[in-house]
């Protein structure tokens, strides 16, 4: 595994790397890596010649200062296991290289950016799009994996790519999950042993709320699962909407959506943690 910091040397690996007939996946992270993002990786290997992971936390894309700040950089053991996952090269660019100047562009990404994660976090969704822009110009994958964990970041950056008709595919994978149910996600690490305890039953009330459908309501079911979580200690839910899965927009009866996704916001103390479900196999 190489691991390159600088934009000329990543062109020439790819280069090569095409030249020797490979095509190329993508793994865009932002580090602090655990199982989801090393599922991302072992697909992309397994599917694909060449697998390029770039680690950046991108400033871009926070809308709180401090969740910047805080966010987890474990960078020595992110190599460890990419190395160990079949990764071939590793990308970790430099604030300047991703940003000589202040990135001003404001993209239009339509309503699948603008409900659940677009409304709480204002601007987020602009600076994914910013980042994965930059990124998917250097490295010009044909394939980019992506995790359903963040499952609105999926359907804003295919609506992104159909915009502008880039030829890439974009694969999503399936949510890993600790032996509890609790998706695994770089912030967890900032939950308390109390905390922790507490947060499995998000993916546990998601998973029950499934039983509830679709013998009650759109709207029985959003409110069971809010005030079921509500209820706990340390838990405050910030959203929970069951929308159509490929639009996002909110859906009043089931029989409007082929593909039903819930996807919630959920604080557990001040981290806050995110998670879906769908209503139906598809
Ligand atoms: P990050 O949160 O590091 O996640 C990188 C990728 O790993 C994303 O596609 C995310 O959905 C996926 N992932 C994270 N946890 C997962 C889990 N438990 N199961 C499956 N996949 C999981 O998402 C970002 O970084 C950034 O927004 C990025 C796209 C890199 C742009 O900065």
């Amino acid at each position: 595994m190489v691991i390159i910091r600088i934009i000329n040397e990543l062109n020439d690996f790819i280069e090569k790397e095409r030249l020797s007939g490979k095509r190329i996946g993508f793994v865009p992270t932002m580090g602090a890596l655990h199982e989801g993002h090393l599922s991302l990786v072992s697909q992309c290997k397994q599917e694909v010649g060449c697998c390029v992971v770039s680690i950046f936390v991108n400033p871009t894309q926070f809308n709180d200062k401090r969740d910047f700040l805080t966010y987890p950089r474990t960078l020595k053991n992110d190599f460890k296991l990419l190395e160990a996952s079949g990764c071939d090269c590793v990308f970790v660019p430099a604030k300047k290289v991703m940003y000589p100047e202040p990135d001003t562009r404001v993209f239009n990404l339509g309503k699948v950016a603008q409900v659940m994660e677009g409304k709480y976090r204002p601007n987020h969704f602009n600076g994914v799009v910013q980042v994965v822009s930059k990124l998917f110009d250097m490295v010009e994958p044909d394939y980019a994996y992506f995790g359903e964990k963040d499952y609105q970041q999926i359907a804003v950056i295919r609506t992104w790519v159909k915009q502008t008709k880039r030829r890439v595919t974009l694969i999503a994978c399936p949510i890993v999950r600790e032996a509890d149910g609790l998706a695994m996600s770089s912030r967890n690490v900032r939950l308390t042993p109390e905390q922790r305890q507490i947060a499995p039953a998000i993916a546990r009330t998601l998973a029950e709320s499934r039983r509830l459908w679709p013998s009650k309501s759109v709207r029985e079911v959003e409110e069971w699962v809010t005030t079921t979580l509500n209820r706990l200690p340390y838990l405050r839910v910030e959203y929970f909407a069951i929308v159509d899965g490929h639009s996002l927009r909110s859906i009043h009866e089931w029989r409007e959506s082929q593909s039903p996704v819930g996807c919630i916001a959920v604080f557990c103390g001040d981290v806050r943690l995110i998670d879906n479900v769908k209503y139906e196999l598809f």
